[in-house]
């Protein structure tokens, strides 16, 4: 399991464990932490998975692809540390990641 500090709409953190190949999106609905829409359930196609990654493990990330940039594009929200939870695999390297469920659009 892996380690993943996560903190809400309301700047609570939440401390969970995510399982090795699920989506980072998958790992904090699990957890029942509120703030994430998922809408289209992890097609790429919506943006309600929006999340700010800690800049120490952005390069631990897998690269963006265009669709996911092209949605964060058009995120109100967006920021340099902007990343789709739902395009994020966990792997064992994400271990002591901290995230923010980025504000509703
Ligand atoms: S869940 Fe829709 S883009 Fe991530």
């Amino acid at each position: 399991m892996v380690n993943i500090s996560v903190t809400d709409l309301d700047g609570v953190e939440h401390d969970i464990e995510a399982e090795v190949g699920m989506s980072l999106m998958e790992a904090i609905k699990d957890a029942g932490i509120d703030g994430l829409a998922a809408i289209c359930g992890g097609c790429c196609s919506c943006a309600t998975c929006h999340v700010y990654i800690a800049a120490s493990m952005l390069e631990k990330l897998p690269e963006q692809e265009d669709d996911e940039d092209e949605l964060l594009e058009d995120a109100e929200h967006r920021e340099d540390n902007s990343r789709l939870s739902c395009q994020i695999p966990v792997t064992e390297e994400l271990d002591g990641l901290q995230v923010i469920i980025a504000p509703d659009e």
